[in-house]
């Protein structure tokens, strides 16, 4: 049974949104708040593959890499509940969504453009965004994505400053979504 107030951590909690939005280090941090393991899908995939994304993509293309992906995740969701981070294409994977939607807690990290050009700035390790102009992909990328994020059980807005706000945030968003969930009238112990 939940405890009233506290954020369940009976399900895994899978954190999406675009290159930059901050998953890995808030999934990092709110694992440690939930006393939960973290894991990080893309460098889950590095470790099965024996290889960086970059190579991956470079060697195999980019759709040996997001069936790697479909796999790791599916893996993943097998485990004990824990903080996963995946990347920014995972859950656009329709497969890879269905099995989020079955077993986890899904929260979009939904960052603003000019926060994710800046945190995907500090490092030249991301294929998707070496191909032209990042500014132009990153937007690309919102339109095509943002309605499929949108189907994530919880959207909370990732800010620029200690990633400590943002966490608290996803801290009250599960919250939030535990009590509603608790307070849903119930036909012989059915969510109607
Ligand atoms: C990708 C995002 C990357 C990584 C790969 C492809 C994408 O992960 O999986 O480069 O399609 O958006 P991050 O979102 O963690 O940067």
């Amino acid at each position: 049974m939940p405890v009233p107030g506290e954020v369940p951590t009976d399900r895994t909690i899978v954190l999406v949104g675009l290159m930059g939005a901050g998953k890995s280090c808030i999934g990092r941090r709110l694992a440690t708040r939930l006393g939960l393991p973290f894991r990080d899908a893309d460098a889950e995939i590095e470790r099965a593959a024996g290889c960086s994304i970059e190579d991956i993509f470079e060697l195999h293309g980019e759709a040996a890499f997001r069936e790697g992906e479909n796999r790791v995740i599916s893996r993943l969701l097998a485990d004990a509940p824990h903080v996963l981070a995946t990347g920014g294409g995972a859950f656009m994977n329709p497969e890879t969504r269905a099995a989020i939607g079955e077993r986890a807690v899904s929260v979009w990290l939904r960052a603003d453009l000019e926060l994710m050009l800046k945190r995907t700035g500090r490092r030249n390790n991301r294929p998707l965004l070496k191909r032209g102009d990042p500014r132009k992909i990153l937007s690309e990328l919102m339109v095509q994505r943002y309605p499929v994020y949108g189907a994530a059980d919880l959207v909370v807005d990732s800010v620029d400053g200690p990633p400590e706000v943002t966490v608290e945030r996803v801290l009250d968003a599960l919250r939030e979504r535990a009590a509603s969930i608790e307070d849903a009238p119930r036909v012989e112990g059915v969510e109607v």
